[in-house]
């Protein structure tokens, strides 16, 4: 009953960032999914026999592509497939039951907080033994099959139905179908205070959460509102959809703004937060104040100690390069090692693994800790709600306090999307070209001190990634950082962050324009990003 089927290769299945993402109607070219599923087969390892974990986040073509992924699993030797009911698994769920049932690794259909939909986007992605997304040498390998691929390999019996839990075969396989909170939510539990949580809930702490129609919700029912008792209605936005209601599950301030709105208005509870498609990223907010993601990570990594799980306090901090430098001022008061990744939530794999680091965090909306092997939007959610639980103050005051403590790295991200590839790749280029000629060079009052594009030797495996991103870092600290998103499926996403560093004596409470207007000026002079994109302003600001 094992069919192999031939085909032939596509020239464009290059994994980015994060695993493979196209639009959906790409992906449903004939055996595109099939070439690329099967050349993960073909280029990851396993014993005979192995478990694999497969689930995705909800969206649109997601079950089809796990029954798909069922059958193939099937007939290519894999002993068991442990699945997510109904094909859903967040992806920190999905790390976590990789880690639990000591799969080989899993397959997760996401495109994390790109919009779903018939038009929208499909991602597929491999995680390896400990959880996490391939490091480079595996997706380079899964490239190149694509690339030589002749056939793949199916089973012609159906997958079972995914809404059934249970265990069941298909050929000789097992097939399990899992409860996707179960593990997950036993997992929280172990590392949070929820007695505390659940208290101070009690006592008249508020909170809203926004699950953007997307994988979380019915994590965060369990959690939050049966398991804490936050009261019906806490979780909004909670069941998921295949289209996430026709909006981008992203939580940013442009995409959550109805969010953001609530904390920000006179009906606002203490603290608010949303997590994207997938579950791996978190949006934080309190009264009054959104908190910039590596402002964040800085609060949690200064405060983990606060909870069960990081009593003991914490081994180190990554970040990746881009991400502020908030968590580096932590890490040095605390004299514990901080390291600066490129972005990618797969080079933390080996940091956590070798006991370096205990919390990771990038600026993109991510953080989370060696519990699993992904970043985790709840698991952000609930080290917030223990924190508040046990200082019993507000978010805007654990924020202020925290500058006051260690000084306030003013950021902010410009997003320019959809830009023209050739323009966006010659602006780069063009940087990359004066970089050695660029130290010394006044613009306006800010000198030039170092600039450079970033490069990264691994300090577990001794991997080097080159060309991560342009730095620009300015006589007194201050930092533009230019880069291309590896995320997109259309065109070319210019990011652009900007950082500038006030100690705990300078100036603290400055706008956010106030403080970075001449930086932003200095990013397009030095960019040309007007003149090259045509731009005069960017799509988002984060
Ligand atoms: C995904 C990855 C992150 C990364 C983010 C932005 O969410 O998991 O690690 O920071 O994408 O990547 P990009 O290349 O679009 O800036
Ligand atoms: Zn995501």
């Amino acid at each position: 009953m094992i069919q192999t089927v031939a085909t032939t290769p596509y020239d464009d299945q290059k994994p980015g960032t994060s695993g493979l993402r196209k639009k959906v109607p790409h992906f449903q070219q004939p055996n595109y999914a099939e070439n690329f599923l099967q050349a993960i087969f073909d280029a990851s390892e396993r014993a005979p026999g192995a478990t694999i974990v497969i689930g995705g986040d909800g969206r649109f073509f997601n079950a089809d592509v796990v029954r798909k992924a069922i059958r193939m699993a099937a007939a290519n030797g894999v002993g068991k497939v442990v699945v997510g009911r109904d094909g859903l698994l967040s992806t920190p769920a999905a790390s976590n039951l990789i880690r639990q049932r000591k799969a080989a690794g899993g397959i997760i259909l996401s495109a994390s907080h790109n919009p779903g939909g018939p038009d929208g986007d499909f991602g597929i992605k491999y995680n390896i033994a400990n959880g996490g997304p391939a490091p480079e040498g595996i997706t380079d390998a899964i490239y190149r099959r694509t690339r030589e691929i002749t056939e793949y390999r199916i089973v012609d019996e159906d997958a079972p139905d995914l809404g059934t839990l249970g265990t069941t075969r298909l050929g000789e396989m097992e097939v399990e179908i899992v409860d996707p909170v179960a593990d997950y939510a036993a997992l929280m539990d172990t590392l949070f205070d929820f007695g505390a949580i659940r208290a101070a809930i009690a006592g008249g702490l508020t909170l809203r959460f926004d699950a953007m129609h997307a994988v979380t919700g019915p994590y965060a029912h369990e959690i939050l509102e049966r398991r804490l008792g936050a009261p019906a209605g806490t979780v909004i936005n909670g069941t998921p959809s295949e289209d996430f209601g026709g909006g981008h599950p992203d939580p940013n301030v442009v995409w959550a703004a109805p969010l953001v709105d609530l904390l920000m208005g006179p009906t606002a509870p203490d603290f608010g937060a949303a997590s994207d498609g997938d579950g791996d990223r978190n949006m934080i907010l309190g009264r009054g104040i959104v908190v910039t993601p590596s402002d964040s990570l800085a609060v949690l990594a200064a405060n983990a100690h606060l909870a069960p799980g990081y009593a003991r306090g914490i081994a180190g901090i990554a970040r990746s390069m881009p991400t502020s430098g908030a968590a580096d001022r932590v890490a040095q008061k605390r004299g514990i090692g901080l390291f600066e990744t490129p972005t990618g939530w797969k080079f933390f794999g080996n940091l956590l693994d070798a006991g370096k680091v205990t919390i990771c965090g990038e600026e993109s909306a991510g953080t989370g800790s060696d519990h699993v092997r992904e970043k985790d939007g709840l698991w952000a959610v609930l080290l917030w709600l223990n924190i508040l639980a046990v200082r019993k103050a507000s978010v805007a005051e654990i924020v202020q306090a925290h500058w006051r403590e260690f000084g306030r790295n003013y950021y902010q991200r410009h997003d320019y999307e959809e830009v023209d590839k050739a323009a966006a790749e010659g602006l780069m280029e063009s940087l990359r070209d004066r970089l050695a000629s660029m130290a010394g060079q006044r613009f306006g009052t800010l000198v030039v001190s170092q600039a450079d594009d970033f490069s990264y030797r691994d300090p577990i495996d001794g991997s080097v990634s080159t060309g991560q991103g342009v730095r620009i870092v300015f006589s007194g600290g201050s930092r533009i950082v230019f880069r291309l998103s590896g995320t997109g499926t259309k065109g070319a996403t210019l990011r652009v962050y900007i950082e500038r560093y006030e100690p705990e004596s300078g100036r603290l409470d400055m706008s956010i324009d106030e403080a970075l207007g001449e930086l932003v000026r200095t990013a397009d002079a030095i960019g040309e990003i007007t003149k090259r994109t045509g731009r005069a302003e960017p799509d988002v600001r984060t």
